[in-house]
């Protein structure tokens, strides 16, 4: 027998947890909580779930040995009959309290007003036929907020199942769609043929909805062009511009309402937000729907005036993209970073109808992760 044969990885075992020298020769030090509640056997292979439950151990776990066989790292637990084999691999993946990674949190790409020709493009058909369409689809609309599906067939069904695939539809309380034409007896901006100012959707809501649909079925009016900008652009180059702007604007939160005869929706939103890496992530933002501001007046001094060079600025032309969405079109974008709005129109010079609904960001980043990941049970 000779060296090379009887050499074992040290194991060094301690009251609250073990250590242990990993593949690549560093050592990684464990907490035994962690190692129960993980182990390998702690969990359900069909449905995926934990089916151990930590809290019903008598006693703090403790390892009674610890060795590691080839690849795996073996437990065995004191006052338990109990063995938890470890691949090395998972314990190296852990070992430096790093973020699980997530093949949705993706760069955003800021665009321009000359974006138009450049928007992600999907025909409705091709998603529906092909998953991998599907991924290409989300991840645009992860990178850059907004993509436009044609060939969408002119039915209310059409909608719904497009969303779906996505993720659920995510209903808000104008109910699980939207019409947007005209109504006689509007009870939204958006329902009438006035001209409607860059926004973001529902900001009354605690949460409002994340990714917006809009199914253009018929537009032959004159006028009522879409307008759209990318928030991430608009407040990064704001950031610049105006640091204390930006200061006021991403750290205080101001009231929105959406108040009618059966409802009164209220909640407090940052104009723009913030990712937990500090970078601008979207913008929550609605003239039409920001209630009276109830801070201190003195406060409103500087917010006011920072407000404003905001909402000038996210209208100037570099950053506004001008088009006429067309029948048999379908807008999607991200309601926490793309602001929309439209051109007025006549009412009388034709029709103009657009069906809407939402999917909530997490939905899509859920479809996104399990399309191109294999998941951790996987493979
Ligand atoms: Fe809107």
């Amino acid at each position: 027998m000779n060296d090379m044969q009887i050499a074992t990885v040290p194991v060094r075992l301690s009251d609250k947890g073990l250590r242990v020298t990993l593949p690549d020769g560093r050592e990684g030090y464990f907490n035994y909580y962690w190692l129960r509640d993980n182990s390998p056997t702690s969990f359900d292979s069909a449905t995926r779930e934990r089916t151990f439950d930590i809290f019903h151990l008598d006693e703090p776990p403790k390892a009674e040995t610890a060795e590691v066989e080839g690849d795996t790292l073996v437990i065995r637990w004191q006052g338990e009959d109990h063995v938890s084999p470890y691949p090395m691999s998972l314990l190296a993946a852990f070992a430096d309290a790093k973020r699980r990674p997530d093949p949705a949190d993706l760069p955003r790409k800021a665009w321009y007003g000359d974006h138009y020709p450049d928007i992600a493009r999907f025909s409705q058909r091709e998603l529906m036929a092909d998953k991998r369409k599907v991924a290409d689809w989300i991840e645009a609309m992860l990178r850059e907020g907004v993509a436009i599906l044609t060939d969408m067939p002119d039915s209310d069904e059409a909608l719904t199942e497009t969303a779906h695939l996505m993720g659920q539809v995510r209903p808000t309380f104008f109910g699980e769609y939207f019409d947007v034409r005209t109504h006689i007896k509007p009870t939204n901006l958006a329902y009438t043929a006035k001209a409607l100012e860059l926004h973001t959707d529902t900001p009354a809501e605690e949460v409002a909805p994340g990714v917006q649909f809009l199914h253009c079925r018929a537009n032959t009016v004159e006028g009522g062009g879409s307008l759209f900008a990318d928030g991430v652009a608009v407040a990064n180059n704001f950031r610049e511009r105006d640091p204390e702007g930006f200061r006021l604007l991403s750290q205080i939160d101001i009231p929105f309402y959406c108040e009618h005869d059966t409802y009164d929706m209220r909640s407090r939103q940052r104009v723009i937000e913030l990712d937990e890496h500090g970078a601008v992530s979207g913008l929550t933002i609605s003239q039409h729907m920001a209630d009276m501001f109830d801070l201190p007046q003195t406060l409103l001094d500087d917010y006011y005036p920072a407000f404003c060079r905001f909402g000038r600025m996210l209208q100037e032309q570099r950053y506004v993209m001008r088009f006429l969405l067309k029948a048999g079109e379908c807008i999607t974008f991200d309601n926490h970073r793309i602001v929309h709005g439209r051109a007025a129109y006549s009412a009388t010079s034709g029709s103009r109808y657009l069906r809407g609904c939402y999917v909530d960001r997490a939905e899509m980043r859920s479809t996104y992760r399990a399309l191109v990941s294999e998941g951790r049970f996987k493979g």
